[in-house]
């Protein structure tokens, strides 16, 4: 999968995807990213990539032409990228729209600044305006960082073996709710046991534990999640069997 990124901080990138897995998987050709600095798009003697409001009020705005040139490029020769602005007024990201995002063959990340970008510009260019949360970011830069890392652990090969993006909070594997809790040695940390039948050896056991574990835990902090939460019959007769009982539909979805 190919990853452009549009900014006019390149240098704010250069750590974060040289560490870890996005480094790694980078290294072994799973993805290509690559940086493209938005003043190099720029076409007046200054370099500007922002310039006042028309209708006068506060701060700068991004100018269409130098984004518009940088798409162009970003683009290539493929015209299957989609082109995903971060801004607080797009949608959520959450784990369905990493998955849906890591279908695809390029994504190109706009990251606005200021008091935004320029209205024609995400008109006639932006496929998708993505938010990392109810909360204003002095820019997309770390936004992008958290969609590309979202999106780059759920391709195939870049988790590690025995890893597995399956069973993460909010996947499939947890039906959309929350992870059960883990343990690793010792076996008493701070006065406290590991559950016995973690050790138990019986696995059939241990999945059932970890079922009605994640269960409780996405009722007591995240009940707006239980409501999408897909289970069958039999977990739902687990559920009951354990005195379970789940809060009402219709809190929540995304
Ligand atoms: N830019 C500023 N705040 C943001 C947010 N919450 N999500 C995405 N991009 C942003």
């Amino acid at each position: 999968m190919r990853f452009d990124i549009l900014t006019i901080f390149p240098d704010f990138f250069v750590s974060p995807l040289g560490a870890g897995m996005i480094r790694r998987a980078v290294q072994d050709g799973l993805v290509v990213i690559q940086t493209h600095n938005i003043r190099d798009y720029a076409t007046d003697k200054h370099a500007m990539t922002d310039d006042r409001p028309f209708g006068g009020g506060e701060g700068m705005v991004m100018k269409p032409e130098p984004l518009a040139a940088a798409v162009e490029q970003a683009r290539g020769n493929g015209g299957d990228a989609r082109v995903v602005l971060l801004t607080p007024q797009g949608r959520t990201l959450n784990q369905r729209l990493a998955e849906e995002l890591a279908g695809e063959k390029q994504l190109i990340l706009v990251c606005g600044r200021y008091e935004g970008v320029d209205e024609r510009f995400r008109a006639a260019y932006v496929d998708l305006e993505v938010s990392i949360g109810d909360y204003v970011l002095t820019g997309g830069e770390p936004a992008a960082l958290v969609l590309l890392d979202s999106v780059i652990r759920l391709l195939p090969g870049v988790l590690g073996c025995g890893d597995s993006a399956e069973n993460d909070t909010f996947s499939r594997g947890s039906r959309g709710g929350l992870k059960y809790p883990q343990y690793t040695r010792p076996r008493i940390f701070a006065g406290r046991e590991v559950p016995d039948v973690l050790l138990s050896g019986d696995h059939a056991a241990i999945e059932r534990w970890r079922f009605l574990a994640a269960v409780r835990r996405t009722i007591s902090r995240r009940p707006e999640l239980v409501a999408a939460m897909e289970l069958t019959p039999a977990e739902l007769k687990l559920l009951r069997e354990n005195g379970i009982s789940l809060p009402s539909a219709g809190v929540g979805g995304d």
